[in-house]
């Protein structure tokens, strides 16, 4: 089982996260983990009074210049990301806009905000699903809290081939 976490974060949350799960998900007998961290091409800059910020939050294509990876080799996906104004943060709606070999994979949304509202998490799994990933599990979790249960229930996903 080939497990990708791939994130994006720009103040360190979503980072500490995805540093949990690699280490819990990779004592699950089996599972191999890739790190991606998405990069945009220019960082924002005041990004809660960055209009351009806002703009990319709010498009169905996120931040312009995201460069895609081919997921083909993975068998599942667990994408990572910040909220910002109330949606998943623009690096991380262009990484799925671009990326390959989305059909039919299998994926897990994380988000990480300050109010951990369930429809952030839901927003995130619609954009996976609109590109057509199966969506096996979604979580919005509060800044880098990991919860014990979503530990369990993301070790019997990891573990789980189709
Ligand atoms: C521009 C911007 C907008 C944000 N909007 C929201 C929001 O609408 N709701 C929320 O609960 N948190 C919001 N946050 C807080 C972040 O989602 C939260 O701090 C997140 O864990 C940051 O992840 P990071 O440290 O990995 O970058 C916002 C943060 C930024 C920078």
């Amino acid at each position: 089982m080939k497990v990708l976490l791939a994130f994006y974060s720009r103040t360190g949350n979503t980072e500490r996260l995805v540093n949990k799960l690699r280490e819990t998900l990779s004592d699950v007998h089996g599972v191999e983990i890739a790190v991606h961290r998405i990069i945009p091409p220019r960082e924002y800059r005041l990004p809660y009074l960055n209009p351009k910020a806002l703009k990319d939050a709010l498009s169905e294509k996120g931040t312009p210049g995201v460069k895609p990876i081919d997921l083909g080799e993975y068998d599942l996906v667990v994408i990572a990301s910040p909220i910002w104004f109330e949606r998943p943060a623009p690096p991380v709606t262009a990484f799925i806009e671009e990326a390959r070999g989305c059909e039919g994979k299998r994926a897990i949304a994380i988000t990480t905000s300050v109010s951990a509202r369930s429809v952030y998490a839901k927003r995130l799994a619609d954009r996976l699903r609109k590109k057509g990933f199966e969506v096996v599990g979604w979580y919005s979790l509060k800044r880098g809290h990991l919860p014990e249960e979503v530990v369990e229930e993301l070790k019997l996903l990891a573990g789980q081939s189709r």
